[in-house]
C-alpha cells in the first residue's frame, strides 16, 4: 500500500485524545485516522511513569501490528511525558508527535499575569513540564495544580454536572477571587469540561489547549516527510479501546460527535 494511504495513530489512555482528534480532522480531513484509547487502564495519571511507558509502548506496537501507521499522535500530555523519547526512537522513520501543557502561547498572551496548569500528577512531576515551566516562569507567574478527579468525570461521561462543577469549585478555590490571566488545560481529557470550568472560572479567563498546536505539527511533519494523502481523498475515523465492553468505542463516538451523557 502507497504510504500516504496508511492511517494515523492517535492514541490516549481513553477518551481525552479526542478533543486533539477533532482538531486533527478538522484540519487534515482527507486522512486515515484510527483513535485508541487504553480504556482498561484508564486513568494513566496516578501510574508510576515506568508503567505508563510501558503501557504507551506496548498499545502502539500492537495497533502498528493490526495497522501499520504511517504517523502518531500521542494525544495525551501524561503520555507524552513518559514516553515520547523512547516511542521517537522504537518508529525513527516515522512522525511521533506528542503533546504538552500549552504554556508558551499563554505565556505570549498573558505576559506577566498568572497562568494557572491544570494536568495530571505524571505530567506536573515530570523533567519535561519542570523545564517548561522555569521557561516561562520568567514571563507570567506560573501555578501548577493536579486535577485527577477531572478525568475520571470524563471518562464516565460526566463532562457538565452539578458534582463536577462542586469538585472543580473546591480545587480552584484559592484562585476564584484573583485575578487570573489564562487556564492551561495541560491534559486533553478537560476541554470536554470546559462548560463547566467557564461557569467556575472568574469571567474572562481564558482557557487554552494544545490540540491545534499538535495538529498544526502535525500536519507539518507529515508535509515535510511527504506522506499527506491528496485534498480529495475521503477522511475516515475509527474508534478502538482496550476495553471489551462496547460502551467504551459508543462513548467515543459520542464525545466525538459533539454529545455528552448529560446532554
Ligand atoms: N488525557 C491524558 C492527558 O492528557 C491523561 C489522563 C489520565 O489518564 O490520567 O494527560
Amino acid at each position: 500500500m502507497d504510504r500516504r494511504n496508511r492511517p494515523i495513530a492517535v492514541f490516549d489512555s481513553g477518551v481525552g485524545g479526542i478533543s486533539v482528534l477533532k482538531a486533527l480532522v478538522r484540519r487534515l480531513s482527507a486522512e486515515r485516522f484510527v483513535y485508541l484509547g487504553d480504556t482498561a487502564h484508564a486513568p494513566y495519571g496516578p501510574r508510576p511513569t515506568a508503567e505508563i511507558r510501558r503501557l504507551t509502548l506496548e498499545n502502539l506496537r500492537a495497533l502498528d501490528e493490526s495497522e501499520l501507521f504511517k504517523a502518531a499522535v500521542i494525544a495525551c500530555n501524561t503520555a507524552t511525558s513518559a514516553a515520547i523519547e523512547e516511542l521517537r526512537r522504537t518508529y525513527p522513520d516515522r512522525p511521533v508527535v506528542g503533546i504538552e501543557p500549552a504554556l508558551k502561547p499563554a505565556a505570549d498572551r498573558h505576559p506577566g499575569r498568572t497562568v494557572l496548569v491544570l494536568a495530571t500528577e505524571t505530567t506536573l512531576r515530570e523533567a519535561k513540564y519542570a523545564a517548561l515551566a522555569e521557561r516561562m516562569g520568567s514571563r507570567c507567574t506560573v501555578v501548577s495544580l493536579p486535577c485527577p478527579e477531572l478525568v475520571e468525570f470524563v471518562e464516565r461521561g460526566e463532562t457538565d454536572s452539578p458534582a463536577l462543577e462542586a469538585v472543580l469549585r473546591v480545587r480552584l478555590a484559592p484562585w476564584l477571587a484573583r485575578p487570573v490571566g489564562a487556564v492551561v488545560l495541560g491534559c486533553t481529557h478537560f476541554p470536554f469540561a470546559s462548560g463547566a470550568l467557564r461557569r467556575v472560572l472568574p469571567p474572562g479567563t481564558e482557557l487554552i489547549d494544545g490540540s491545534d498546536g499538535t495538529a498544526r505539527q502535525t500536519a507539518r511533519l507529515l508535509a515535510e516527510a511527504d506522506l499527506l494523502r491528496p485534498e480529495s481523498a475521503p477522511g475516515e475515523v475509527v474508534f478502538r479501546s482496550t476495553s471489551p465492553d462496547p460502551a467504551a468505542v459508543a462513548q467515543m463516538e459520542r464525545l466525538f460527535r459533539g454529545e455528552s451523557e448529560t446532554e
